[in-house]
Parts: structure tokens; C-alpha cells; sequence
């Protein structure tokens, strides 16, 4: 088994991005600028916008954070968006999810210009790259293709079984896996909460990408010998080991499918690294369009 290692790839990457940064710099123009929209103390959405910008001061690019509070109205939001729209310092920019319940999420990615949304959720982009034209990709999907590319793990003709249809993640890349092209070119199913049998399913995959939010789920009969294992879930539970009291752990049962598979992406370290460093490669791509 070959475990694939985010956190590694990510540094890597990292590393690639900066030299780029470098060189814009060198030649006169600016450095990519990321902005950022938290709305309320959400401890998850908190820390996933401080690693972001962390990462935007490792590589060099500029970043701006705006935060409001939970109570913040519809229209202030929108007003935002429409100023980070024609704010041309800044090549792109999220709004964290999830939204509080009064604001209607639907509104706001509609609203984010189609040039900056480097989350890849506004239909534009979405059907962009369903029609396998060039777009922003969502994030995490974007990662996990990345994450197979530098491990050269071969996809064309394999079969490709997505575990969970959001938006961000399982929909997407169940689009992106039957795409053509590299990674890509599989034959793909998509299951959910409604699949009649899901371990059915998973036996006849060789490429399984779990993203269902349900600890451990995964377990070492569902899977056949050799398959490659994408573990996108980062579910928080109890570990008394921790001095935070809770630790992550994702949709696949690690410890017991370990020695079946042939790859396998930890949680933490899989991918959740690749899916932050996947946003500062489309804000690279976004300030390399402007300029
Ligand atoms: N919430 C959870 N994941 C994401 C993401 O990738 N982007 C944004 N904007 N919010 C999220």
C-alpha cells in the first residue's frame, strides 16, 4: 500500500507556487491577491479561513479577510460581493460556507463574479467543467485530481465509484472522473443516500472517492483487493488522547482497509492539504488572467 501523502504534495506545490509569485513580481506586476468572506464563529469554516490565509503569506500573495457577524443582512452581504466584484486589487475571493439560515446561499454564489469565484461553485464555472471547458474547479475535486496526477495513478477504463452527491465535492467529481482526458476516462457511479446497495457498488471499484461525512463508514469488505481509496472525510470525534479533547478521522476505515488497498489518502494529511493549496493554484490562475 502506498499512502498519499497531502501534506507532502502540498509543500511541494507550495513551493512551485511561490517560484511563480517570484517571477511575477521580478517582471513588475503584483502578486495575487485572495480575499476572504467569514461570516460568524463557526470553529470549522474559523480555521479552514486561517489556514487560507496562511497559505496566501507562504507564498507571497496578498489577501484580504472580511469577517461580519452572524447577523449580518442579505443585502450587506450582497453589497460585499459587489465590491469584491469590481475591486480590481483582488484577482479572487471565497465566501465561507456554511451561510447563517436567513441568508440564502443560492443568492450569494450567484452573485460572485464568474472571473473571481475560485471555489468553482457558481453555475457558470460548474457547467464550464461539466462541458470539460476551461474553468475554475472546485477545490477539493481539483486537489484530488492534482493528488492522482503526481502519484501517476492510472485512471482511463478504470471504474470509479463516488461515495455522496454534494455540490462541492461528490458531484463534481463524479463529472470530472468520466471526463476525457487525464485523470479522467473512467466509467463512473455516483452513489448516495438512496443507492439500493452501496457496498455492492464499492466491491466493483477500482478507484473509490468517499465523501460522505459518516465516520469509519468505509470498511474492508466493501472494497476489493488492490482498489485506490480517496478519503475525503473530515469528521471531528471524540479522542480523549488529544488535549483538544477530539480528534479527525475520515469516511474510510483506515486501520482495517490499510492493507488491502493499493493507495490510500490519510485523514488528516490526504486531502485536505491538496484541497487549500487546489484554491491558490485557481487565484494564481485568476491574477494570471488579469494581468
Ligand atoms: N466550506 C467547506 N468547504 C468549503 C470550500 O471549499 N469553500 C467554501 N467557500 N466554503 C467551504
Amino acid at each position: 500500500m502506498t499512502l498519499l501523502d497531502g501534506k507532502k504534495l502540498a509543500e511541494e506545490i507550495k513551493l512551485e507556487i511561490k517560484a511563480e509569485v517570484d517571477q511575477m513580481l521580478a517582471s513588475g506586476k503584483r502578486a495575487p491577491h485572495l480575499a476572504a468572506v467569514l461570516v460568524g464563529q463557526n470553529p470549522a469554516s474559523k480555521a479552514y479561513v486561517s489556514t487560507k490565509i496562511k497559505f496566501c503569506e507562504d507564498v507571497g500573495y496578498g489577501s484580504t479577510l472580511i469577517t461580519e457577524d452572524e447577523n449580518v443582512t442579505e443585502e450587506r452581504l450582497l453589497s460585499i460581493i459587489d465590491d469584491l466584484n469590481q475591486n480590481d486589487a483582488i484577482d479572487g475571493y471565497i465566501v465561507q460556507l456554511p451561510l447563517p439560515r436567513h441568508i440564502d446561499e443560492e443568492r450569494i454564489n450567484l452573485a460572485i463574479r464568474p472571473e473571481k469565484d475560485v471555489d468553482g461553485f457558481h453555475p457558470m464555472n460548474f457547467g464550464k467543467m461539466a462541458q470539460g471547458m476551461e474553468a475554475f474547479l472546485p477545490a477539493t475535486p481539483y486537489g484530488i485530481l492534482e493528488m492522482l496526477r503526481r502519484y501517476q495513478i492510472p485512471t482511463e477504463g478504470k471504474h470509479c465509484v463516488v461515495l455522496g452527491r454534494s455540490n462541492i465535492v461528490g458531484g463534481p467529481m463524479s463529472i470530472l472522473m468520466s471526463r476525457k482526458g487525464y485523470p479522467g476516462n473512467c466509467t463512473v457511479t455516483l452513489t448516495h443516500s438512496k443507492t439500493r446497495d452501496i457496498g455492492g457498488e464499492l466491491r466493483r471499484a477500482d478507484i473509490i472517492i468517499a465523501a460522505i461525512g459518516i465516520p469509519g463508514y468505509v470498511k474492508a469488505d466493501m472494497i476489493k483487493e488492490g482498489a485506490v481509496v480517496i478519503d475525503v472525510g473530515i469528521n471531528r470525534v471524540q479522542d480523549a488522547s488529544k488535549k483538544s479533547g477530539f480528534g479527525l478521522t475520515g469516511d474510510v476505515d483506515f486501520a482495517q482497509i490499510k492493507d488491502k488497498c493499493s493507495f490510500i489518502s490519510p485523514v488528516p494529511g490526504g486531502v485536505g492539504p491538496m484541497t487549500v493549496t487546489a484554491l491558490m493554484l485557481n487565484t494564481l490562475k485568476a491574477a494570471k488572467k488579469i494581468h
